[in-house]
């Protein structure tokens, strides 16, 4: 069913929202997924629906951990919404609220996560442990039991999370099954999200150029390879540069290096040539003598420096890409028509290595306002497209980490194959 077209006047809709959004000292640092499901949220009060709308936040696995209580961002959503919004203490014991409710009031339910069963893996048993699979087994049926609860709030089922569809989650895609298939939906947010990962998987004007950075080959090597069969032109950086330039024989200090993963790299490079894909890869990096990654800063007399990112002495780490690097990868970027970034190019966290990531995002933000297509995507590339003030000039950010780097290997996510079928 397409939410447009959805009679919700006098109903119930249960909302699947990511509203897994960072805190610190009971503030939302970041309220991009709060902003992203309100077209959603608006309609269905517009059209005359009640709310009941539901998230994990952070992994309690199946515990209560106060600090991760959806309560604390009440005032936001009540805000964000103009109407107040009410709180269930328990997902699974909201009975008597979700049927007091009224069209046009809205209640948020309490992290789903602080039951084992929204996950729907077994807690405490090991793999190992012969009692595993009955375990498992155990877990899945009451699993159902847990999103059948949920599903008995409503009337209808709106799947808007798509920062978290990549899970097969009890609230994400099993809760299906307890609702006419002609009750269930897509929300806004998704539909822009799929239109975007579209926009870079299927429907591509090319040149493309993709921007792959962050700091392991192994977390980003399946959606690498999947690109290597699409790109014209991939940029990769971050920490991943030093494990490429070990894989040559490069001297890399003490910067960050997959030693089991040199021959990954090797294969990169040879699979790049294959296809007719120009890698790019960073020549140089600022590096440094002593930096503290619990708190994002230099410590006090460590020197930086900028070397060869392959004759990096021993007593420094390469922690952003240089000015020769930099020039390199926005000159790719320079003319491409679809662009996708995840993963920023250093620790951008602190000043004085925040410009590779910079130059890129200022790069793509050029490429836009030149007619192309860019999507970024992930936790911290999105956090530097803020940093830098250059949110609107891109095409699209998405809400998205796992999920839009599973989607873009081209997996189906069965938050959406809840929906729409396999
Ligand atoms: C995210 O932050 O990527 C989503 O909320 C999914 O969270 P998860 O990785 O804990 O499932």
């Amino acid at each position: 069913m397409n939410i447009q077209d959805y009679d919700f006047s006098g109903k119930k809709a249960i909302v699947r929202v990511d509203f897994n959004v960072p805190i610190q000292d009971g503030k939302i640092t970041d309220d991009t997924r709060i902003k992203g499901a309100l077209p959603t949220l608006k309609l269905i009060l517009d059209k005359g629906g009640a709310l009941i709308i539901m998230s994990h936040m952070g992994k309690p696995k199946g515990k209560v951990k106060p600090e991760l209580s959806l309560k604390q961002i009440v005032p936001a959503v009540s805000a964000a919404l103009g109407v107040p919004v009410q709180f269930a203490d328990d997902c699974q014991k909201a009975d008597a609220q979700a049927a007091a409710l009224k069209a046009g009031e809205v209640l948020l339910l309490e992290n789903l996560r602080y039951y084992a069963e929204e996950e729907g893996k077994p807690v405490g048993i090991d793999k190992e442990d012969s009692a595993y699979d009955a375990a498992k087994k155990e877990m899945k049926a009451k699993q159902k039991d847990f999103a059948k609860k949920l599903a008995s709030y409503a009337d209808c089922w709106v799947m808007d999370a798509f920062g978290t569809a990549h899970r097969k989650h009890a609230s994400t895609a099993v809760i299906a099954d307890y609702f006419d298939k002609k009750d269930v939906m897509l929300g806004l947010l998704m539909e822009k999200e799929v239109k975007a990962v579209d926009a870079v998987l299927n429907n591509i004007e090319r040149p493309f150029v993709a921007i792959m950075g962050g700091s392991k080959v192994s977390s980003k090597i399946g959606i690498i390879e999947n690109l290597l069969g699409k790109v014209d032109k991939l940029i990769l950086c971050g920490g991943m540069t030093y494990t490429f330039a070990k894989a040559h024989g490069g001297e890399i200090g003490g910067s960050i290096v997959e030693l089991d993963k040199l021959d990954v790299a090797r294969n990169v490079e040879e699979l790049a040539k294959k296809n007719g894909v120009e890698l790019v890869l960073g020549e140089d990096s600022v590096c440094c003598t002593g930096y503290d990654f619990s708190t994002f800063s230099v410590k006090p007399g460590a020197k930086i420096e900028t070397f060869n990112s392959s004759n990096i002495p021993a007593e420094f780490e390469g922690l952003d890409a240089g000015p020769v690097s930099r020039e390199k990868f926005a000159k790719a970027i320079k003319g491409a028509k679809t662009i996708l970034w995840n993963g920023p190019a250093g620790c951008f966290e602190c000043e004085d290595f925040t410009a590779g990531s910079k130059a890129i995002g200022e790069a793509i933000a050029e490429a836009t306002a030149e007619g192309a297509f860019s999507l970024i995507g992930g936790g911290d590339s999105v956090a530097c497209v803020n940093k830098f003030g250059l949110a609107d000039k891109v095409s699209y950010i998405s809400t998205g980490g796992g999920a839009l780097l599973e989607a873009i290997e081209g997996k189906v996510l069965p938050g959406i194959a809840a929906v729409v079928g396999e």
